[in-house]
C-alpha cells in the first residue's frame, strides 16, 4: 500500500507523502479503527462478523490500527511484535464468503466516513482492504 501510493506521489519526487501522513496519522488511523470496530458491534447487518469476536472489541481495534500504521507506511511496532503475517493470524478464524463481505463493507464504511482521508486514499485503502479480507474466505466458496 504504502510503496504504490508513495510512488504514484506527485507532489514531490524526492520525498514522497506516505499515506500515513497524508490521512492524518495516529490519530487518523486509531479513529478509523475504533469506527471500524463500533460499526461491527452496533450494525446488525454485522451481526454475524460481531459474532467470530469475543466481547472486547476495543483491545482488538487497537491492534487493528497498529497494523494499519505499519500498512500505510507509518510506526511499524505491530510489525515487529511477532504476531506473524495477518493471514496466519486469522488462521482458526472461521471466515466465510458472507463474513469476510461484511468485514469489507463495514471497513469500507468507516473508511468513507473518516474526512481526514484524502479521496484518492481512501479508494485506494477500501480496494485493497476489501480484496484482502475477501482473499481470507475459502476459495472456491460461492459468494453471497
Ligand atoms: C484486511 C483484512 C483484515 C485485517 C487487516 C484484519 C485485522 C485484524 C487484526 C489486527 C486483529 C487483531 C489480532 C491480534 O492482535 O491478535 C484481528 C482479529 C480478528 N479478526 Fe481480523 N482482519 C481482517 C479481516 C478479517 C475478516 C475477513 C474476519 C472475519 C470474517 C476477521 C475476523 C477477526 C476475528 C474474529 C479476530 C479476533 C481473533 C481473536 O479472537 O484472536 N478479520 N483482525
Amino acid at each position: 500500500m504504502a510503496d504504490n501510493l508513495a510512488a504514484a506521489d506527485a507532489r514531490s519526487d524526492t520525498q514522497p507523502t506516505l499515506p500515513y501522513t497524508a490521512i492524518g496519522g495516529a490519530q487518523t488511523v486509531q479513529a478509523l479503527a475504533h469506527r471500524f470496530y463500533a460499526l461491527v458491534g452496533s450494525d446488525p447487518a454485522y451481526a454475524e462478523l460481531r459474532a467470530l469476536h469475543g466481547p472486547d472489541l476495543d483491545a482488538i481495534a487497537d491492534s487493528l490500527a497498529g497494523f494499519l500504521s505499519g500498512w500505510l507506511g507509518g510506526p511499524r511496532d505491530w510489525f515487529e511484535s511477532g504476531r506473524g503475517c495477518i493471514f496466519s493470524l486469522h488462521g482458526a478464524v472461521p471466515i466465510d464468503h458472507r463474513t469476510a463481505g461484511q468485514w469489507a463493507d463495514a471497513m469500507a464504511r468507516a473508511i468513507a466516513a473518516e474526512t481526514r482521508i484524502p479521496p484518492r486514499i481512501a479508494e485506494e485503502m477500501q480496494d485493497k482492504l476489501g480484496r484482502m479480507a475477501r482473499a481470507m474466505a475459502p476459495r472456491g466458496e460461492t459468494a453471497s
